[in-house]
């Protein structure tokens, strides 16, 4: 990483020691930073039978239809490092979310909140060379789990690298349910991870939308 440029190396090492994140080895000592892996997730019971491949990376509208759906409109981007810190190119992202009514365009989905003609949930890319992705979708609405188990706001997510995989959950910052989440309240390490950064949104995107800024970490890549 850069950014050491002008630091001594006692700051340095002093940084190193206070982070206990980095890691020495051999004559010179190698700094590197150490991120810590995104954790897992289970699948959950709504991950796609039918999967649009042309989606492309806007979920707010389907190929051949004039509609667009519903909800607020959310920019979610970000990288996928490994835990080096260096960037993983050409990995595999799908992504599914239920509606802005909490409802998933899936048959096994028995919640009676409406379905939205112009949303189907899912979407797939690949990141570039610099490890980045980038999705323009609706922010989905909660949903009942089950009697007494309120899903908070969520995106799911398949992460394919050439070497590593990870199936996990993306959440909103500052979201009531999420503290009582059954699924990410039983994350024992790194839990914070899974809650994205909301940035407001630049000048190049709609004014009432959300910028969700959201990284994920493998092991090697
Ligand atoms: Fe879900």
């Amino acid at each position: 990483m850069n950014g050491h440029e002008g630091f001594s190396r006692r700051h340095v090492l002093g940084m190193a020691l206070a982070a206990g994140g980095f890691a020495m080895s051999g004559v010179g000592a190698v700094f590197a930073e150490t991120l810590q892996r995104t954790p897992g997730e289970i699948l959950g019971p709504f991950y796609p039978v039918i999967k649009r491949v042309e989606q492309g990376a806007d979920l707010t509208t389907i190929p051949g239809r004039q509609g667009r759906a519903t909800g607020q409109v959310i920019h979610v981007m970000g990288r996928v490092l490994n835990v080096e810190g260096q960037p993983v190119r050409g990995a595999r992202i799908e992504l599914w979310q239920a509606n802005a009514q909490g409802r998933y365009s899936h048959p096994s989905d028995t919640n009676p909140a409406p379905l939205d003609p112009n949303f189907e949930g899912f979407a797939v890319q690949n990141t570039d060379a610099e490890g980045q992705y980038r999705f323009k979708t609706i922010k989905p609405g909660a949903y009942p789990a089950t009697a007494n188990w309120m899903r908070p706001p969520h995106l799911h997510f398949d992460v394919t690298g050439k070497i590593n995989r990870v199936i996990t959950q993306m959440y909103f910052p500052g979201e009531s349910l999420n503290d009582k989440d059954l699924l990410l309240q039983n994350i024992r390490a790194n839990k914070e991870s899974l809650i994205a950064k909301v940035l407001p949104p630049t000048a190049d995107v709609e004014p009432d939308s959300l910028t969700v800024v959201w990284d994920i970490v493998v092991d090697k890549g």
